[in-house]
C-alpha cells in the first residue's frame, strides 16, 4: 500500500473509532468493559495516524459545516464512514478537537465521561478543543482573501485598533461605535476595489482577537463578492458591515473552536444587533442567516419553516466559509478552493461560489476606480 493510501486508511479508522466510542458512551455506564474495548481501539487508531504523520505530535479533527478535515484534510464528503463522528461532534457541540501524542485510554474516556455529562466537553492535558495553535495565529497570519490573499494597506494601525475596539463595544449594544466601524467598512471598501492588495498592517491588533480577524476578512471577501455583481453605494457599505458582525454573537456564545453555544451564535448576534441603533436592518438579517443552508435543508438556527437564506446572507456565507476553511480549517486556497465547491448547490450558492472562486483565482470580477 502507498504512504498516502496508509495514511487513508489510518485516518478512516481514528474516525470510525473515535465516533463509535463518543456514541458507545451514551449507551455503556462509564468503566464497562465494551465501552473499554472501544476506547483502546480509538487510541490504537490514533497513535497509527501519528505514527504516520509527518509531524507526529497531535491530530486535529476539525467539522466546519459538516465537512469532517483531519490534519487540515478534508475527508471526501461521501465518505459514509465519517457520518459518525459527525453526528457525534454536532450532539455535543464540537466543531474541532486535537489529540496530543501521549493520550492514553483513561484520559480519552474522561473527556467521554464529561461529553456525556452536566458540563459538556472539556480538554485536558492531551486533548484540546478546537485546533492546535488557531489562537496563536498572528496578525500578519495569511488570511486567503480573494485578490491577493491578504488584508490591503487599507488605513493606519491605529483605525484598525480603535475598530477592534469598536467591534468589541457594539456586542457590549454601544451605539455610538457602530459609526466608527462604518468608516473602517469604507476603507475596506476603497481597498476591495482597487486592482491590487498589498501585505495587511495589523500590528497593534491582538492576534488573540480571532472574531475581529474573522470578521475583516469576510467582510473584505463579501466586498468584493458584492462589487463583482454590481453592488455599489450605500447598499455595499452596509452589506461590508454586515459581514464585519456577522459572528458578533460568537462574543457572547462562547469562543470559536467548539462549545454548546456555537449553535446560538446567529440568534444572539441578531438580536444584540437588533437592539443597536445604528445598525442597519441587512446586518441582523445576515447575522441571523448566515448558517442557514442554500438548498433549505436544515442546520442552525431551527426554523419552524424551512428555507434559504437571503441574497445578502448568501453572499456573506461565501465569504465566511473561505474564511473559515483557510483559517480555521488550515487549509491552502489550492485546497480551500475544492471544498468549497463541494458546498456549492448545498450550503451556498453556486453561481456566488464561482464568482467568488474567479476573484480568488484573479480571473473575474469587475474592478472599481473608487
Ligand atoms: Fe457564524
Ligand atoms: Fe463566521
Amino acid at each position: 500500500m502507498s504512504e498516502a493510501g496508509a495514511r487513508e486508511r489510518a485516518v478512516e479508522r481514528l474516525v470510525v473509532e473515535l465516533g463509535v466510542a463518543l456514541q458507545s458512551r451514551g449507551v455503556y455506564p462509564s468503566g464497562h468493559p465494551s465501552l473499554g474495548r472501544s476506547v483502546e481501539r480509538a487510541i490504537a487508531a490514533h497513535r497509527a495516524v501519528l505514527a504516520l504523520a509527518d509531524a507526529p505530535a497531535a491530530t486535529t479533527l476539525l467539522a466546519i459545516e459538516g465537512q469532517l478535515l483531519v490534519d487540515r484534510v478534508p475527508v471526501p464528503e461521501d465518505a459514509a464512514w465519517s457520518r459518525g463522528l459527525l453526528l457525534g461532534f454536532e450532539r455535543h457541540g464540537l466543531s474541532g478537537l486535537t489529540l496530543l501524542a501521549g493520550l492514553d485510554g483513561a484520559e480519552l474516556a474522561a473527556f467521554l465521561d464529561a461529553c456525556h455529562g452536566a458540563s459538556g466537553p472539556q480538554p485536558s492535558s492531551h486533548v484540546q478543543i478546537g485546533a492546535v495553535g488557531f489562537a496563536e495565529l498572528g496578525p500578519g497570519a495569511e488570511r486567503g482573501l480573494p485578490g491577493a490573499g491578504r488584508l490591503p494597506p487599507l488605513t493606519r494601525a491605529e483605525e484598525l485598533a480603535e475598530g477592534r475596539e469598536s467591534f468589541a463595544a457594539v456586542a457590549g449594544r454601544s451605539a455610538r461605535e457602530v459609526d466608527r466601524l462604518r468608516s473602517l467598512v469604507a476603507a475596506l471598501a476603497r481597498a476591495a476595489g482597487g486592482a491590487q492588495l498589498a501585505s495587511p498592517r495589523l500590528a497593534t491588533v491582538n492576534p488573540g482577537d480571532r472574531e475581529f480577524l474573522h470578521g475583516l476578512a469576510t467582510a473584505l471577501g463579501t466586498l468584493r463578492l458584492a462589487r463583482a455583481l454590481g453592488v455599489e453605494g450605500d447598499r455595499l457599505q452596509e452589506l461590508g458591515l454586515a459581514a464585519l458582525l456577522h459572528d458578533i454573537g460568537r462574543l457572547e456564545a462562547g469562543p470559536l473552536g467548539g462549545d454548546a453555544a456555537h449553535r446560538a451564535h446567529p440568534v444572539v448576534g441578531a438580536a444584540r444587533l437588533a437592539a443597536t441603533p445604528g445598525v442597519p436592518p441587512v446586518a441582523v438579517v445576515a447575522a441571523f442567516e448566515h448558517h442557514l443552508r442554500f438548498d433549505g435543508a436544515p442546520n442552525y438556527p431551527v426554523l419552524d419553516e424551512a428555507r434559504g437564506p437571503s441574497a445578502a446572507a448568501q453572499i456573506v456565507a461565501v465569504a465566511d466559509t473561505w474564511d473559515t476553511l483557510r483559517v480555521r480549517g488550515g487549509l491552502a486556497a489550492a485546497d480551500a478552493v475544492p471544498v468549497l465547491r463541494r458546498r456549492a448547490g448545498t450550503y451556498l450558492n453556486p453561481a456566488l461560489v464561482e464568482i467568488f472562486v474567479a476573484l480568488i483565482e484573479g480571473g473575474g470580477g469587475r474592478r472599481s476606480c473608487s
